[in-house]
């Protein structure tokens, strides 16, 4: 069966749905976004993506100048939704599904049969089952796949997005994707619509294994990032170097261990794998204790700070990053801020924030007079302490020589590794 969509909309504007409907607008499909953040809506309406993103930009204002997307609050009719709003967790660690139901519950007004529903947003196994039913409960005169599989009136498909902050736009297209619908029918529909913009593979399944996929995905990263932090920790009380030694392991042809930092932040791989953890505590273990050495990271590295600190006579601390990885803007459950929070808490030292993605510090660190938002070269020219917290590209071109004067903390091996080739 050959499917073509004309009209797409996409719910929840953020990191994953902005890039998605511009990407959909850019391929010829008339895409309605939808956000209730009135603040979002505003900006992509004038043609301006409200986080940065390398070429989101041009694309945002290249298909709304087009006229092939416009950005609302309330959803309106459509052939296909694709909901990309945000899945937290919740205090016991189980997935936060507040935002798919509102989202889900919002659509269902507008929902007409022949649509086709799709959930982007990483969700606990079971969570596209749950769309369903609580679009069926709106909605009872639609006919819902997984009730009636052979004649439903809505079609609905779980599809993860794998993109790569910074390189979204690129991955976007390029990435093999997983479709898993709630019926065979359904996964040939989601795969129709990805087919108009995806160069890479549309991998068939069903719901509950994509949606275990995503999970499984981000919890192999995590697993793997914490034996790189157990590494460097063990390094540290052997007073050897851990860049040299996972270096020299990854001359192995068989070996290929990541590189340790200070801690596991953003939005995926330190909240996803709890959506397993919590629900089967008794089988996973690993999980669960990835997810404690990746945690306890950030205590390390201030430990490791706090001896400097005492010992001079004034300590000014050049803190270098805040976002959770290189190269981005976005600081969400970022270790890296978290560190400068408890540095700022103390209050014992001036602190120069360098985070060349930001133009403001944000509140939890602002409101002290001692932490401000400094230039990589002012506070490298000011500062008697160094603490690398994110490799940003802009961070790499140092004095080691007279860096190397002063204490230096470097929590990802920028500098030493670097140091090291040299
Ligand atoms: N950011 C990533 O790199 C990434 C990667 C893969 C998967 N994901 C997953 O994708 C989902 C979205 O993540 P994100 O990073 O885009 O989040 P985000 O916070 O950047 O964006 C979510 C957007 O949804 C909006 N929203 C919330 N409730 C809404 C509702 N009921 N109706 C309409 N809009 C609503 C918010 O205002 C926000 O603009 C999450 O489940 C996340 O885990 C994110």
């Amino acid at each position: 069966m050959v499917h073509k969509f004309k009209k797409v909309s996409v719910i929840g504007l953020g990191y994953i749905g902005l890039p998605t409907a511009a990407t959909i607008a850019s391929h010829g499909a008339e895409v309605i976004g939808v956000d209730v953040s009135e603040t979002a809506v505003n900006a992509i309406n004038q043609g301006k993506a409200h986080f940065s993103e390398p070429d989101l930009d041009m694309l945002v204002r290249s298909a709304v100048l087009s006229k092939k997307l416009r950005a609302q609050t309330e959803p309106e009719e459509a052939e296909v939704f694709i909901i990309a709003v945000p899945t937290p967790f919740l205090e016991d660690h189980s997935g936060d599904l507040s935002f798919v139901e509102a989202a889900a519950r919002a659509i269902a007004k507008v929902l007409k049969p022949g649509n086709l529903v799709i959930l982007e947003s990483t969700s606990p196994v079971g969570t596209t089952q749950k769309l369903c039913r609580w679009i069926a409960e709106e909605r009872s005169d639609l006919r819902m796949p997984d009730r009636h599989p052979s004649n439903p009136d809505i079609h609905f498909a779980y599809c993860p997005e794998r993109i790569l902050p910074g390189r979204m736009v690129f991955e976007l297209v390029e990435n093999d994707r997983i479709i898993g619908g709630i019926t065979e029918a359904c996964t040939d529909k989601a795969e129709a619509l990805y087919g108009l913009f995806v160069r890479g593979v549309l991998h068939r399944t069903t719901a509950p294994t994509a949606e275990l996929i995503k999970i499984i995905e981000n919890a192999y990263r995590d697993v793997n990032i914490a034996f790189a932090n157990e590494i460097s920790t063990v390094c540290e009380e052997l007073d050897l170097n851990a860049w040299e030694a996972i270096r020299l392991a990854n001359r192995h042809p068989r070996v290929n261990i990541l590189n340790p930092g200070p801690g596991v932040g953003g939005h995926c791989i330190a909240i996803d794998p709890w959506f397993l953890i919590s629900r089967l505590p008794e089988k996973t273990p690993l999980m669960k204790m990835a997810r404690t050495v990746n945690d306890q990271k950030p205590e390390e590295v201030l430990a490791k700070v706090r001896p400097h600190i005492e010992r001079a006579q004034r300590p000014i601390i050049a803190c270098l990053g805040l976002a959770y990885k290189p190269d981005v803007d976005d600081l969400r459950e970022s270790p890296a801020l978290y560190i400068v929070e408890q540095l700022a808490k103390e209050n014992n030292t001036d602190l120069l924030v360098v985070e060349p993605h930001i133009e403001v510090l944000p509140p939890s660190i602002e409101q002290y007079d001692r932490v401000k938002l400094s230039t990589f070269d002012d506070a490298m020219r000011q500062a008697n302490i160094f603490l690398v917290l994110v490799g940003h590209k802009e961070f790499s071109k140092v004095d080691i020589q007279e860096i190397n004067q002063y204490p230096v903390v470097d929590t990802i091996g920028l500098w030493e590794a670097w140091a090291f080739k040299s």
